[in-house]
């Protein structure tokens, strides 16, 4: 037995961790309670809330909080120049789904009713949360549909440079890549539980929807070969409300086409493809001056914005996302709100003084509920491990 008078350090590290989960059950109905006129009534609902953490160390959200939480955690999130709609976010309440194999085709599906034919409808799929009982599944993947990156032995890479050692440890782990591997080949899925460990899932065909890309003048451009996919579904961020945790909660928007056109094939360590198109033009690339790198970057980010367009699926440009994000500003503000705001993410990767974001300044402190990028997950979706339960 423990000398009386000593907290046994274990126990008494629990209790603080209980007492934050109480604060944060209590600020978090507090905010849906004051939000929404039709909740049942705060004290009761408070009572229940600690009673239940007193007895499990959690507590299980109604499905109407869960679906606030999961909408204020999107307005929250001082990363996002699409918060507009924050309303509009679907909310698949999935809590009970916590299998390996379940989440993914759970996944799977997600993919395609959140494309909706090209009609893209912001959504979110909120797997088991975590647990004292039970740590919740995490998924992988930076987001559902991600491109392969195969070192060559020249040390250059075909795909995704971002995921070459992604890439790599899954083929250690088994992955079998196409015959021919190409530049567009989609990861699978991984999908780890505490019971499974790290478990692979190829992604169905009709789950993936993709773009070829062309340009809406400059004939050469579809040749590239080049496509992207329709529907960005982050997977690896832990979604926060009230002291719950759901580390496996994947949620979409639609691309604002600077995140394709601008970063994912113009960063020189993702698909690097300005100097490419800016040969194609004819520029004369032995002069910084000429500015030969913009005047291709804008040509790439015209083919992409034309070509979602032309094939019916939702994308929006930067200078009329921007303006919508003020929009979004003063709306807040109007509702006696703080809006959290990191300039880096706001400000679009081109043009950006030519948006109305640039010129100003935001409040960035953290609120939530929100999206958290956990530093393990971060690796894992990068490096390829190590796992969570290992
Ligand atoms: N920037 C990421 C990408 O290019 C997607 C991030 C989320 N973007 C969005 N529009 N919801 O894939």
């Amino acid at each position: 037995m423990r000398p009386t008078g000593r907290p046994d350090p274990e126990r008494s590290a629990e209790s603080a961790d209980i007492e934050v989960v109480r604060a944060a059950a209590r600020e978090f109905l507090e905010l849906f309670h004051g939000e929404s006129p039709r909740a049942e009534r705060l004290g009761p609902r408070i009572a229940a809330v600690m009673r239940e953490i007193e007895l499990t160390g959690t507590y299980w959200h109604t499905a109407e909080e869960l679906a606030f939480g999961a909408r204020v955690a999107w307005r929250n999130n001082a990363r996002c120049i699409g918060r507009l709609y924050w309303r509009s976010l679907q909310v698949r309440d999935l809590r009970t789904v916590s299998g390996a194999g379940d989440v993914a085709g759970s996944c799977f599906d997600h993919l395609q009713v959140a494309h909706n034919g090209g009609k893209i409808r912001p959504m979110i799929s909120v797997f088991a949360p975590e647990t004292p009982a039970r740590p919740a599944p995490r998924i992988w993947n930076e987001q559902l549909v991600r491109y392969a990156g195969y070192e060559q032995p020249d040390g250059r890479v075909l795909g995704d440079p971002r995921y070459r050692t992604f890439t790599s440890e899954l083929v250690q782990r088994g992955w079998q890549p196409p015959d021919v591997p190409g530049a567009f080949d989609v990861l699978p899925l991984v999908v780890e539980t505490v019971e499974e460990g790290p478990q692979m899932f190829q992604l169905p065909r009709q789950a993936v929807h993709e773009v070829p890309l062309e340009h809406p003048e400059l004939a050469w451009f579809a040749e590239l070969g080049l496509r992207w996919h329709a529907v960005p579904v982050i997977s690896n961020n832990r979604l926060v409300i009230g002291g719950v945790s759901y580390p496996a909660a994947p949620f979409n928007g639609w691309y604002m086409g600077t995140e394709i056109g601008a970063r994912n094939l113009g960063d020189s360590d993702r698909y690097a493809l300005v100097p490419e198109i800016a040969e194609q033009m004819g520029l004369d690339t032995s002069d910084e001056a000429t500015l030969w790198r913009d005047r291709a970057l804008v040509e790439l980010n015209r083919a992409v914005l034309h070509s979602f367009t032309a094939n019916g699926v939702s994308i929006t440009d930067h200078h009329t996302e921007s303006r919508r994000f003020l929009i979004h500003l003063e709306r807040e503000e109007r509702a006696g709100r703080r809006c959290p705001a990191d300039w880096t993410w706001i400000v679009p990767p081109l043009s950006g003084s030519q948006t109305p974001v640039f010129h100003r300044y935001y409040t960035a402190e953290t609120q939530l509920p929100n999206y958290l990028t956990d530093p393990d997950a971060t690796h894992r979706s990068l490096q390829g491990g190590p796992p969570a339960f290992p």
